[in-house]
């Protein structure tokens, strides 16, 4: 097999120290653990505590650890990008942070913004100029602190997201391991049930914009459900009719983790059983576009060269896709 594909041969993750249980959020807004567990499947989420502390603060550790686990030195690196939909500033990039921060001089970066699909459109990227035979040492980010944006008022939003990054190495591979195929794919019509409305260039930052609490995330949890529900299963169903698989050639399913319940619709539909699908919303929330790096790093060790992953997400925007990856290590 000569044809390269850009193989992951590496992965790290980082969650900050702190634990925000349902317990503690019972404390602030009128919900429980009960309703929690049952409607969503998350017990705790971890949270960036620190003033002055954004999502490459996250990230860098991510990408440090993936540097030294790899035996990788930053000169090594051709190209970094990041997903994420809390960058620490508008502008510059997270990406062009994180490089900055982890030592990694003068390569091209940049971020991508594909809100909680952002990982899956970022390793589809990424993994291009691996498959090119552009560069040999590509690593894509997924980080978010929702928790700068969500409003610990709201009880319907609050309780679903935390903060987190995973970082992986992309390099070539002749042998048939690594992404294989991808389908990304979005909806602009879906921007009026998840988005945050303000800080943007249609309403600046003003202090009505603050007033209105437009800089929070917003979601109509029922619509968003609905939407997710079907285009999550419905192209992680696509990509396995594509490449010829059965539940059974499955090793693992890798999904989005935004609610048990979409993950499980996701499983049923690829006749995948729950025992093949990784999971970690239970101790880290929605982390956004850090969720499927996070659950990588989580189940890394039980992860055998040649299984066959589907990595299914769904978004804001929307947004949503699914890669299918041969594992290579
Ligand atoms: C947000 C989500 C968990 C809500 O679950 P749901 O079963 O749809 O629940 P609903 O929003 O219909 O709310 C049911 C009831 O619980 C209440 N409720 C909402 N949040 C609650 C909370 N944290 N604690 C207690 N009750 C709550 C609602 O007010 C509603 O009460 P009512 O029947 O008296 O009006 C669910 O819709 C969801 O996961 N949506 C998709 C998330 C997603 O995929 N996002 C995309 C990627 S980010």
């Amino acid at each position: 097999m000569s044809q390269i594909r850009a193989a992951i041969t590496g992965i790290q993750g980082y969650v900050p120290d702190y634990i925000l249980t349902n317990a503690e959020l019972e404390k602030m807004v009128d919900t429980n653990d009960e309703w929690i567990v049952s409607r969503t499947g998350i017990k705790e989420r971890r949270i960036l505590k620190g003033e002055g502390l954004g999502t490459s603060h996250m990230a860098v550790e991510a990408v440090k650890g993936l540097l030294a686990k790899t035996k990788t030195s930053p000169e090594e690196i051709d190209l970094l990008i990041c997903a994420t939909t809390t960058p620490d500033y508008v502008f510059p990039s997270t990406a062009n942070l994180i490089c900055d921060m982890a030592g990694i001089k003068a390569i091209g970066s940049f971020d991508i913004q594909a809100a909680c699909s952002g990982f899956v459109y970022a390793l589809t990227v990424g993994s291009q100029f691996i498959e090119t035979g552009k560069y040999k040492k590509v690593i894509v980010v997924g980080a978010d602190k929702m928790s700068a944006i969500v409003d610990y008022t709201d009880r319907t939003t609050c309780v679903l997201f935390g903060d987190g990054a995973g970082a992986v190495l992309l390099e070539p591979n002749t042998e048939g391991f690594g992404v294989l195929d991808s389908i990304i794919k979005s909806d602009g019509a879906g921007q009026p049930f998840l988005h945050q409305k303000a800080g943007g260039s249609r309403y600046p930052p003003t202090h009505e914009t603050v007033d209105k609490r437009w800089h929070y995330a917003y979601q109509d949890g029922p619509s968003v459900f609905k939407f997710a529900v079907t285009n999550m299963a419905d192209v992680a169903a696509e990509i396995m009719e594509k490449n010829h698989l059965t539940g059974e050639d499955v090793a693992w399913l890798v999904p989005h983790q935004a609610n048990k319940r979409i993950i499980s619709a996701t499983a049923n539909r690829m006749k995948v059983g729950m025992d093949k699908v990784m999971l970690n919303i239970q101790k880290y929330g929605n982390t956004t576009a850090a969720t499927i790096p996070l659950c990588l790093w989580d189940y890394e060790s039980q992860l055998k060269k040649g299984d066959n992953l589907i990595l299914a997400a769904f978004g804001g925007g929307f947004t949503w896709g699914a890669i299918y990856v041969k594992w290579g290590y």
